[in-house]
């Protein structure tokens, strides 16, 4: 089995993670899925950002749920990873889809609900996917299991994965009591028996973030569904080479 490439928040170890120019450069580098971060603005909006505080990763300062997102576009978004990026902006969801849903590629949503419980999140990203038709291509992932279920109650087909870096022995029956299809976990909870475990569970394992390439091989090698990497132009390079 083949184990897909997932650019973790875009190609994030080349350009300011979650803009567009870090999903175009993934798909660039050939990965066959990308994975970001959604969190929601004052007036609702969905837009890919990875912290809940625009500190890090923007020139503003707050939180993203206290601004609109006309106040939020106005922010530079790339300028703390590179000047080359000043011109680089928080994008919305809606803008990111009508890029992606043109692109042969697979989605990972994470829904960014384990700090903050924005009030209808799901709803409003299940839209936006459904009206870009790549419901059928996405994966909605959550540290938050309330969110995973709300978003099964929504459309129960709609591909759910509980992600996590808590290992506990249960944790593929745990996920499949929320329903989900997939468990996403913290790169140092692999091995073969968790593999086994969601197999049993007709679970699919995907791991997060494999930027090493030891790990990278421990996963091929095991046979993992997915990784999620800001370097994949190494781990598709690496791939291809312990592949022979
Ligand atoms: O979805 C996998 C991974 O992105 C989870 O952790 O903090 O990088 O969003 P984080
Ligand atoms: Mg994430």
């Amino acid at each position: 089995m083949k184990t897909l490439i997932y650019a973790h928040r875009g190609a994030s170890k080349l350009a300011p993670e979650n803009t567009m120019p870090a999903f175009e450069l993934a798909r660039a580098a050939g990965a066959e899925g990308i994975e970001t971060d959604v969190q929601l603005t004052k007036d609702q909006i969905p837009v890919l950002i990875h912290d809940e505080n625009l500190r890090r990763t923007t020139n503003g300062t707050g939180f993203v749920q206290d601004y609109t997102y006309a106040q939020l576009r106005l922010l530079d978004a790339g300028s703390w990873f590179s000047p080359k990026f000043s011109d680089t902006y928080i994008v919305t969801l809606d803008e990111f889809l009508r890029w992606f849903h043109e692109q042969p590629m697979f989605l990972n949503i994470e829904l960014k609900t384990n700090v903050i419980e924005y009030k209808n999140i799901e709803r409003i990203v299940y839209e936006s996917l459904k009206r870009y038709h790549v419901l059928e291509r996405s994966v909605i992932s959550s540290f938050n299991s309330d969110s995973l279920v709300r978003m099964k109650s929504i459309n129960p087909s709609v591909q759910t994965a509980f992600l996590t870096s808590t290992n506990m022995r249960s944790l593929p029956q745990y996920a499949k009591s929320l329903d989900c299809n997939a468990l996403h976990v913290k790169h140092r909870l692999l091995d073969k028996k968790l593999m086994k475990r969601c197999h049993k569970q007709e679970l699919e394992l995907r791991i997060y973030t494999v930027n090493r390439p030891a790990m990278m091989k421990k996963c091929y090698q095991l046979g993992v569904n997915g990784i999620f990497t800001d370097v994949p132009h190494q781990a598709i390079e690496y791939r291809d080479l312990w592949k022979k």
